[in-house]
Parts: structure tokens; C-alpha cells; sequence
């Protein structure tokens, strides 16, 4: 070592690289009582999350994402591997200050309003009283529950729980958020509402590891995708990566008379393309509905329970450095584009930026 140089942990060299979440060679055995090895439930998997990355964790039932998180946020202590969260290890209090994380199930008090459990939330971080008051108010707004804040969150649906799960993992301003199912329970126009809400926090720079079933949700927001199996990663990398077709082409334009389409297959055909397919393409039943539930709300047909989310609030800041988009790294092409047909009057992304700006 050069005289004057410290060893720098490898967590800290991780962090200053921009990679808020790395996972080297992790493994969990779960034991039984005998300490005999009982599950296998993660094998050697290696992940790396980058600053401001939406990072979808996909698999079915039992592939070991649960306990991945679990590890991640030092709840579970891994048999082997090591990992790094937001530059430290994950049993580190001081990195805990600076993540959000939903868990798969809600754990509310049922007697509890949803204003009371982001309040009992904010004092344990700490947060003086009219910090709290300010947070509230936005998070209950930012996710359609200002209306209802003062119900016993026992008389909400799982969907509205899920709301208020996510508003208490917002409440300390987390560079790093871990959502377990954030979608779950939820109606195509609630499920929407947070995606866009997602989508923007992504946009702000915070780092996003996803866990979802919703496919669809994760082609709609992620940046990069890990599909888990059997406690492995069978398959990493971006959407595009894994999901353009090499050997395809789409070509799209306005409805083709007849004639034109025997022409270009006439064209293909001499070229020695035989096998070409010709179809009116489907918009995604995701867009019909949320386009007749907005027309119904625009109608003035009333509805109880959850009201459509607001913008995402502004004391969610983007990360700690001014330019975020060079910390960040990140690399727009493979974002996907956010809400492709959303009617759902998602978050106005000038009134965000506007925000953003007038952070320190
Ligand atoms: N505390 C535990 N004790 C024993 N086995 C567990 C425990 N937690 C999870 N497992 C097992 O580990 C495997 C992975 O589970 P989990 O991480 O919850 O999967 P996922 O979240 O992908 O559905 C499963 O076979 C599950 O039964
Ligand atoms: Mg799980």
C-alpha cells in the first residue's frame, strides 16, 4: 500500500462506484432444529443494483426473492457471500436511515388511522413533529388516501393497504426503496397510479429493487430484470436484452389497403422472405380499462375508498449529488418508456423537475 493510503472497505469502494446494492456469491441454507441443512433457498446469486436503477427481482413462488431482500436489509444472516447496501454491510444502523422497504404482507395496526401509523413511523426515525405533519399530508395525498387518512386503516382493502404500506416507506426520505408485491391486491387503476408513482421516484434518482409477480409492471419500469429460480439467477440483464427479438422484424404504419400488402409481400417474397404476418394490433386491455374508468370519473360517477393519487412529494428528494443523471450513471435507452398509454392522469413530470431543481 502507497504510504498515506487507508484501506478503504469494500463496501465504501462499492458505494463510491455508484452501486447502492451488491450481492457476491450469496447463499442461504436454511437449517432445521437439528442444525441439519434443511433449504436451499438462495445459491451463490451476485446482483448489483446501480444508483437511481429500477432493479426488478423476478420468480415464481419459493425461488428465494423473499430471502434475498431479507439478507439485503440484514434480517437474515446469510451462510456464505458478502454484501454491500448504500456503502456498508446490511446489519449497519446507519444505512437503515436511508431505505424504504414495503414488506410483502402489511403489517398495520389495524386500530390505528393511516395518518396515526405514518406518524408512529415517522417518530421512529426520529422526524420532529412538523417535518412529520408536512410528510404526511403529501404521502396521504401522493397515494389517494387524503380523504380517509383519519379510518382505521382495519376498515381499508388491501389495495388501500398497500398505499399506506407504500406512504410508510416513504416516510424518511429513502435513497434506497425495497418493494416487496407493491402492486398486490391493488385495481389496474390503482396498480397504475403506482407504477407512475415508481417511475417517478426512479426519475428522481432513487434506486428501486422491485419484487413483483406482475410482469407487466416490470416490463413497464425497470430498468434491469433478474429472473430467479430454484434460489439462481437464470437469466439478468436490461428489458431489451432480454426481451428484443434478433431474428424478428415489426414494421408499423397506418391501416394498408389491400393492394399494398400483396404488394410488399410480393416484394418480401422475391427477396426470399416467405413466412410474414399480417395483423391490426391490439392495444393492452390495461389501456381500455383505465380509459373507461376515466371516463366514467369524468362523468362524475362517484366512488368510495381510494381517490386517484396526486404527484409524487416534493420532499422526496433525488440523491445526496447535484448531477444526478452523471452520479446515476444511468443509461435512458434502457429505461422503458413510463405509462406508454396511461389515461390515469399519472404525475406531471415539469412540476417535478421544478421540484427537483429547488432541492439543496
Ligand atoms: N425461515 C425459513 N425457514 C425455512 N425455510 C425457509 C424460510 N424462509 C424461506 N424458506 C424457504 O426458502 C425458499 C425460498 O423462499 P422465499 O425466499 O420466500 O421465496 P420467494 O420470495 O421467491 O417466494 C422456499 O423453499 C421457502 O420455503
Ligand atoms: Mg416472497
Amino acid at each position: 500500500m502507497i504510504a498515506g493510503e487507508t484501506a478503504r472497505e469494500p463496501e465504501a469502494v462499492d458505494a463510491a462506484a455508484g452501486i447502492d446494492i451488491k450481492c457476491v456469491g450469496l447463499t442461504k441454507t436454511f437449517r432445521d432444529f437439528w442444525l441439519r441443512p434443511r433449504v436451499r433457498a438462495v445459491e451463490g446469486i451476485d446482483l448489483e443494483v446501480r444508483r437511481g436503477q429500477i432493479y426488478g427481482l423476478l420468480g415464481p413462488n419459493g425461488s428465494g426473492k423473499s430471502t434475498t431482500i431479507k439478507m439485503i436489509l440484514g434480517l437474515v444472516t446469510p451462510t456464505s457471500g458478502r454484501i454491500a447496501v448504500l456503502g456498508r454491510r446490511p446489519r449497519d444502523v446507519a444505512s437503515k436511515q436511508r431505505i424504504g422497504y414495503l414488506p410483502e404482507e402489511s403489517y398495520l395496526y389495524r386500530f390505528l388511522s393511516a395518518r396515526e401509523t405514518l406518524d408512529y413511523y415517522g417518530r421512529l426515525f426520529r422526524l420532529p413533529s412538523r417535518v412529520r405533519r408536512e410528510r404526511i399530508d403529501r404521502l396521504l395525498e401522493m397515494v389517494g388516501l387524503d380523504a380517509v387518512g383519519h379510518r382505521p386503516v382495519g376498515e381499508f382493502s388491501k389495495g388501500m393497504q398497500r398505499r399506506v404500506g407504500l406512504a410508510q416507506s416513504l416516510i424518511n426520505d429513502p435513497q434506497l426503496l425495497i418493494l416487496d408485491e407493491p402492486t398486490s391486491g391493488m385495481d389496474p387503476v390503482g396498480a397504475r397510479q403506482i407504477k407512475d408513482v415508481i417511475a417517478d421516484l426512479g426519475r428522481r434518482g432513487k434506486t428501486v429493487l422491485l419484487c413483483t409477480h406482475q410482469l407487466s409492471d416490470v416490463e413497464d419500469l425497470c430498468d434491469r430484470v433478474a429472473i430467479m429460480f430454484g434460489g439462481r439467477v437464470r437469466a439478468e440483464g436490461t428489458c431489451d436484452e432480454l426481451l428484443v427479438q434478433e431474428d424478428r422484424t415489426t414494421i408499423r404504419s397506418d391501416t394498408l389497403p389491400a393492394e399494398v400488402v400483396a404488394e410488399v409481400r410480393d416484394l418480401l417474397a422475391r427477396r426470399g422472405i416467405g413466412h410474414i404476418d399480417v395483423e391490426r394490433p391490439r392495444r393492452r386491455l390495461e389501456s381500455l380499462f383505465l380509459e373507461i374508468v376515466e371516463r366514467a370519473r369524468a362523468e362524475g360517477v362517484q366512488t368510495s375508498g381510494a381517490k386517484a393519487g396526486g404527484s409524487v412529494a416534493e420532499f422526496l428528494k433525488g440523491p445526496e449529488a447535484t448531477d444526478q443523471a452523471a452520479v446515476v450513471g444511468r443509461d435512458d435507452t434502457t429505461r422503458p418508456a413510463s405509462a406508454p398509454d396511461s389515461t390515469s392522469g399519472g404525475v406531471d413530470s415539469n412540476l417535478i423537475e421544478s421540484l427537483t431543481r429547488r432541492q439543496p
